[in-house]
Formats: structure tokens, sequence, C-alpha cells
């Protein structure tokens, strides 16, 4: 990867993990997007340091209200911009907005130029981020949505049903049910950029740090860039492998339940959440 230097280290760091995510065939043209709920204080200070005559610009209204991020700023990517130009462009693959007036608007403070604005789903982006916020105490901060063509395949072959996908990922690799305890929640194929997909997304972000739009692609909230592609990575390596099985004949069997209870009280220290879909078995 090139080096890449940028005044906002936020910037410095989404720019190449963006790049990144296109290389790996997740985010093709301007397919997917990313939000980061940033450290207030520090990127206050860093925004008023490097650019002290920045004009913000007008609140813009949200189609939901957000009490309970008033105030945070979010990087964000723009709606239309490709990731595969971050590195290039990144004041118009990105912006860095503020949550204001009692989380009823947005206002920009840097990037989205050229009349940029943020992306088409933003709406289900915040839904995600407050619902978030609260349910990790705080520790989730990055929501990143991709095109992932395994994880969207299986989407076509299998039922749309929570259980059944999350244990078919659960039972192609060991590591998965310790990376990611809290299951792969499905949401029916709807319009993407909707307060309807942002409605039906919310009820599954109650439950789960992923979840699938069917036919579409995936949607996670991890903590920082590291850790959101650690467990994207995962969870389209597992659907490769559950494809190839199915493209194969389907599966002779799967990582024995046994197993997976095991794995869950050996690796207990390592899960952010419990393994509820194994118990509703
Ligand atoms: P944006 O370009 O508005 O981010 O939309 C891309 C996308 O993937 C919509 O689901
Ligand atoms: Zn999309």
């Amino acid at each position: 990867m090139p080096p890449f230097s940028h005044p906002i280290s936020f910037i410095e760091e989404a720019a190449p993990f963006v790049q990144l995510c296109w290389e790996m065939g997740w985010n093709e043209a301007n397919g997917g997007n990313v939000s980061w709920r940033l450290p207030e204080e520090e990127i206050h200070g860093i925004l008023n340091r490097r650019f002290p005559n920045t004009v913000l610009g007008d609140p813009v209204l949200l189609p939901e209200p957000h009490p309970s991020l008033d105030g945070e700023y979010f990087l964000v990517t723009g709606a239309g911009q490709y990731f595969r130009h971050a590195i290039t462009h990144p004041a118009e693959v990105f912006g860095i907005v503020q949550i204001v007036n009692d989380g009823t608007a947005y206002q920009r403070h840097w990037g989205l130029i050229n009349g940029g604005r943020p992306t088409s789903e933003f709406a289900t982006h915040l839904v995600g981020h407050a619902i978030r916020k609260r349910v990790s105490n705080g520790r989730e901060r990055i929501i990143l949505h991709c095109h992932v063509p395994e994880f969207i395949a299986l989407s076509f072959l299998m039922p749309l049903d929570s259980r059944e996908l999350t244990m078919a990922l659960w039972q192609k690799m060991p590591e998965c049910i310790v990376v990611f305890p809290d299951g792969v929640r499905v949401v029916p194929p709807l319009l993407p950029g909707t307060v309807k997909i942002a409605q039906a997304s919310a009820i599954e972000l109650e439950k789960s740090r992923i979840i699938s739009w069917s036919h579409h692609g995936i949607f996670a909230s991890e903590e920082d860039p590291d850790k959101v592609f650690a467990l994207v990575e995962t969870i389209e390596k597992a659907a490769a492998i559950h494809r190839r099985i199915l493209s194969a004949g389907g599966p002779q069997r799967g990582i024995d339940t046994a197993l997976l209870t095991e794995l869950t009280e050996h690796f207990a220290s390592y899960m952010v959440a419990d393994a509820d879909l194994l118990k509703d078995q």
C-alpha cells in the first residue's frame, strides 16, 4: 500500500482502509459506504488547528431525529463516491459532519467538496450508530457497508433466515462463532437508502453487530477500521466456503454443534456477545 499522509489523522487512517476494501472486490464503483463516530474533543481540536477558517455548512435536516447522537462528529463517505478514489480525492470521497440541533440535523465541517453530501444510506448508519453505541456501551464506533460477493450470493441460495445463515457460517470455520457470536441477522430485500430499510435494520441491529441486506450486501459495526475489516473478512471467507460447498452439491456435514458449544466455552474471553442463536436450537 502506498504511503498516504493527511492533516486529519482519521482521514489518514480511513483512506487506505477504504482503498483496501476496493482491492478486496467489496466496493465496486460507489458501492458501499462507511461512517465513523470520531472522538469529539480530538476531532474538534484537529479541525480548529488545521482548518481554522472553515466555513460550516448550513444544518441539513435528518429524516429521523437522533438525540443520543447530538454533538457527535462523523467521518462519512459521500453519496456516489468511489472507494477507489479515496487516496487521490479524499476531500471528495469523505466528509466530516457534526450532528446538531438536538440530533435533528447534520452540519458539514470538512470535505464533501463540489456539492457532496453524506452517503444515501446515512439514515441507516445513524440508526445503527445510535443503537450500537448504546448496546456496546460506546465501544463500537464504525459502520461499514460492502457489496461482498460471496455473502450476497448466499442470499440467493439460502432461505432468508438469520439462524440458518448464521449456523451455515459458524459451521464452516472454528473461528467464526468466536469472531461473531452475535451472528448475522437477516433484513429482507428492501429499497436501498430508504427510511424503511433503516427501520428494518434497527430491529436486527439491537441483536447483532452484523446484518445482511438481502440481495444487496453486509452492514457491520465495530470499534475501529481494523476490527470491522477483520469482521467482514471473516464472514466473507466463511460465506465463500459455504458457497463452494453448495456449488459442489451441498454439505455432507458441518462443524458439530457440540464443538461449537465447546468453542464458546474455551474462547469466552474473546467473545463480545453470547451465541444466542446456538442456544435457540
Ligand atoms: P452511496 O453512494 O450513496 O453511498 O450508495 C452506495 C450504496 O451501496 C447504497 O446501498
Ligand atoms: Zn449498497
